[in-house]
Parts: structure tokens; sequence; C-alpha cells
């Protein structure tokens, strides 16, 4: 019986369709800016989300931390939340590799950061402060879609106050997706934006940054000296081209299997489940039944991961038949 991979969307391999687009891309060493696909895929992404120009990166971790690099200098701050993947999850790279000095706050319970947190988080210019330099916010945070007079509301705020503002949308497609908008509307928002291709769009590696011309070209000298400057990159991105044009309005389809998911779980005594807003599904065990959770379901076939909550990610890869026996397995299993 097939393993059921809910851990993340991550976990997706390449349609035949997709690999069909990559083995036909044109390819160029782009390290010389000479590989079509790769420049189309950078005029395209900027032009989906409303920016001057867009850069490939191997990764959306590095695509952050090259955009924080690009916003700040040595010495500088960023305002961040507490379970932000750029502060949480990406090994302090804008501390070591950045000296950025990250500025932690707390999220409300809807992903967002309090207006009063993010002011008084401001520092004034003084010696004895890091510059206060930039905002960043992730959307979808957590499956979460961040509410669009939120958005403006921080990035007006800090932006009257001489801030920047980047946006990590790892999943930013699953957020446009799940509010019904078209995404650029949710970039318009920031400075730069990361876009990830390798979740909930099914490529197999790649992300990308966008924002000014004159951002680009910093980020481009940093990612060159991060080592994510890569030769014949075409093959990878013939992959996100096709994402972008192919995979996009099926992330509808991804967040009905969440929803059904979390469905099929109500009821189930001493199991509470987060109503999912796109393609995650959290789940709060009690005591009793926390205990070897994740590992229970692994011996009946159901991956999925449990750090601080279990976590079921749905994607490209698993049908509407995976999930009837997901609710199956897990009913059995809690
Ligand atoms: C919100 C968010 N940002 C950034 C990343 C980093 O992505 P990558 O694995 O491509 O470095 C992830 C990865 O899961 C993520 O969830």
């Amino acid at each position: 019986m097939k393993t059921i991979d809910l851990r993340s969307d991550t976990v997706t391999q390449p349609t035949p369709a997709m690999r069909e687009a990559m083995m036909e891309a044109e390819l160029g060493d782009d390290v010389f800016g000479d590989d079509p696909t790769v420049n189309a895929l950078q005029a395209r992404i900027a032009q989906v989300l409303g920016f001057e120009a867009g850069l490939f990166l191997p990764t959306a971790t590095q695509s952050n931390l090259v955009a924080l690099m690009s916003h700040c200098q040595r010495g500088d701050e960023y305002i961040v939340g507490q379970m932000a993947h750029t502060y949480r999850w990406e090994a302090g790279g804008a501390a070591v590799l950045g000296s950025i000095q990250p500025q932690p706050l707390e999220h409300q319970p809807d992903g967002t950061l309090k207006l009063a947190d993010i002011e008084a988080a401001i520092k004034p210019d003084d010696p004895h402060f890091a510059r206060s330099r930039l905002l960043c916010l992730e959307n979808t945070l957590h499956g979460k879609v961040i509410p669009q007079s939120y958005l403006e509301a921080a990035t007006g705020l800090v932006r009257r106050r001489g801030l920047s503002t980047h946006l990590d949308g790892a999943r930013l497609f699953n957020a446009a997706v799940g509010a019904g908008l078209p995404a650029r509307e949710i970039a318009k928002f920031f400075d730069s934006v990361t876009v990830c291709f390798s979740k909930g769009l099914g490529c197999p590696a790649g992300a990308a940054l966008v924002g000014s011309q004159d951002f680009i070209a910093r980020a481009r000298r940093w990612r060159k000296m991060a080592g994510g400057t890569m030769r014949q990159a075409g093959v990878l991105a013939g992959a996100a081209l096709y994402a972008l044009e192919h995979h996009v309005q099926r992330l509808a389809e991804d967040h009905a299997k969440a929803r059904r998911l979390a469905e099929g779980l109500q009821g189930l005594p001493g199991v509470t489940v987060e109503a999912p807003q796109t393609n995650m599904v959290f789940v709060d065990l009690a005591p009793e039944k926390a205990q070897g959770a994740v590992e229970r379901l692994k011996q009946r076939g159901l991956l999925c991961t449990g750090l601080y909550r279990m976590r079921f990610v749905t994607h490209l890869d698993v049908s509407h038949d995976d999930i009837e026996r997901a609710v199956a397995i897990l009913r059995e299993a809690l």
C-alpha cells in the first residue's frame, strides 16, 4: 500500500509534463546571464508580481537571506515574528552571515504582529541601538492567510517610519488562491518578495526574489557570494515557468483536500483540529494521545510532522482517495 506523505508540500515529484518542460528548456550559462529560460522566468515572475526585476535562486532560504542582506547593512535590525521562517527555521542566517540583528515579536492568534508591538520595536536613531531597517512578514504563515487590511496597515506604518518591507511569500500563491486574489495584490504592499517553486507549485527546486532593479542588482551580488548562482539553471527555471502556467489555480484542490481532512477528524475525543485556510491542517492532541502519535501513523502508512503540533500538508501528489484513506488511518490510530 502506498505511503501517504503529508509531511510537507515539498515532497512532490515533478509531473511528466513538468519533466518534459525541463527537458525541453533552452539552456545557457546563467553566470554570464546567458540562460534564456532563467531570463524568461525572472521576467515572468517580476511581471506576475508587479515588480521591476526578478532573480532565480536555488532555495527560498537563500532568497530570504539575500533579501535581508540587500535591505540591511551590518548592524541593522529587522522586525519579524517569533514563528517566522526567516527567524526560526533558517539557522540564524541573517545574524550569522548578514550581521543583521533580528527583533522577534510574538504573533497574534491570526498570525499577525500587533501594530503597537511593531511600533514599539522601532528604535530611535541613537548610537545605543541597532538601526531598525526592515519589517519581514510571511504569507501564508503556518497555512494562515494574513488579512489584506493588516498587510496594508503594517507596511504603511513601518514605511512612514523609514523602514523597508520584505515578504517571505514561499507560499504566496496559496495565500492568493486562499484569498481569491491575484498574487500581485498581496505582493504590492512590499518592497521585495520571495516566492518558492518547490512547495505547492510542485517543482524539484528553485525560488525567486522580486524587487526594484537596484535591489535585484544588490541581491545578485549577494547570491553570488552565497554560492547560489547556478550555471545551466534553465533546467530548473523551465519547471518553474511550467508551474506558473499550470500549477497555481490547482492549489485550490489542495486547499479542498485540507478542508476534507480536517472535516474527517471532527468529533474525535481528545483531538482538536484547526480549520484550515489553505493546505495545512494543524491538530492538537490530548497528552494521552500525543505520545508516539507520529510513529503510530507512520506504521500505518501515513507520514506527518509533529514538532510543535501535528501538521498535515496537502499537495499535488496526494489524491482525494489518499485523503479518505488518511482520514480512516487517523480515526483508527487516534
Ligand atoms: C515560509 C517558508 N519560507 C521559506 C522556506 C525555505 O524554503 P527552502 O526549503 O526552499 O529553503 C520555507 C520552507 O519550508 C517556508 O516554509
